[in-house]
């Protein structure tokens, strides 16, 4: 079962979301299945990929196996490096077999909808950290543009065409952040479920753009699925936390977990290799570029969940 259908299941079984603060058993009881199945190591990520335009039944089933425990899964491309148009290719045919069809209109797309993450010098990219060979904070991605569930990035895959030395991805299911912010406060969640907790202001892009101010709350429900979503960034700058007392302690508190946290899993994805996930907490180690032409990551990013 994927994560959203397990959470579908409790719904019907206890009478309550394990994310409903007034119903502690449902949360009881999803949490220690949570914790229980929760990968131990990066490798239980691991699934090996003959060819992604056509998943077997069993890469299938290994896929959605990891994301209904980790709301990830790491592939790995089986066979020599394919070209880069193929690869472009083969990324962009995973997305559906997964359930993910709704791309997210981003301005970095290129026409196929895959952003390629590389260093640049010049065009439209520019300014941008993930552009850069610096390191990125933890966060979930799309959390500067959120209107609702139905139109926030919900999943997201990255493929690595070349590596570098660093560029390392930490990552941890936003789940788990959940877990040990309520099992700490559970004034905690409620501060992050404000639907005003965290707001970015306006800003003019380094395109020139004016972006609005967006605002909105850290955790979500989706209505449609009952699956929990976040949006964060541990960004210090061009973001602001609603004032109140109860959602700075809640920040801190989520600052400091993520420090130090025992189930953040961490990877160098090598060419070939790539992440599928429902929107999980991860950041990335700056880099220094290689001999192999730089280091180049193409991302995609969906509404809606991997089913
Ligand atoms: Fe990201």
């Amino acid at each position: 079962m994927t994560g959203a259908s397990l959470q579908r299941a409790e719904v019907v079984a206890s009478g309550g979301s394990p994310f409903a603060l007034d119903d502690e058993g449902a949360y009881r009881a999803w949490r220690e299945r949570k914790l229980a199945a929760y990968p131990r190591s990066v490798e239980e990520l691991f699934v090996d990929i003959a060819d992604p335009a056509a998943l077997t039944t069993f890469e299938h089933a290994a896929i959605r196996e990891r994301c209904a425990r980790a709301n990830m899964a790491i592939y790995i491309l089986a066979g020599t490096p394919r070209d880069e148009k193929a690869q472009r290719a083969a990324v962009l045919a995973l997305g559906p077999q997964l359930g993910l069809t709704a791309v997210e209109d981003h301005r970095s797309r290129d026409n196929d909808g895959l952003v390629a993450i590389e260093v640049v010098e010049t065009g439209g990219r520019l300014g941008y950290i993930p552009y850069t060979s610096r390191p990125i904070a933890w966060h979930t991605d799309g959390y500067y543009n959120f209107h609702g569930p139905e139109r926030a990035v919900q999943a997201m895959l990255l493929h690595c065409m070349r590596d570098a030395d660093g560029g390392d991805n930490r990552l941890l299911d936003h789940e788990i952040a959940y877990i040990r912010l309520r099992d700490e406060d559970p004034a905690h969640i409620a501060a992050l479920m404000h639907p005003e907790a965290m707001s970015i202001p306006e800003n003019v892009e380094p395109d020139g753009k004016v972006r609005p101010v967006n605002v909105g709350p850290v955790f979500y429900i989706d209505p449609r699925t009952g699956a929990l979503g976040m949006r964060y960034t541990a960004r210090t700058r061009s973001i602001a936390w609603r004032e109140d007392a109860a959602t700075q302690r809640a920040v801190a508190a989520l600052s400091r977990i993520l420090v130090d946290e025992t189930l953040t899993l961490s990877t160098r994805m090598r060419p070939g290799m790539g992440l599928v996930c429902n929107n999980v907490l991860h950041d990335r180690t700056g880099f220094a570029e290689g001999s192999s032409g730089g280091r180049l990551v193409y991302r995609i990013r969906y509404h809606g969940l991997i089913a």
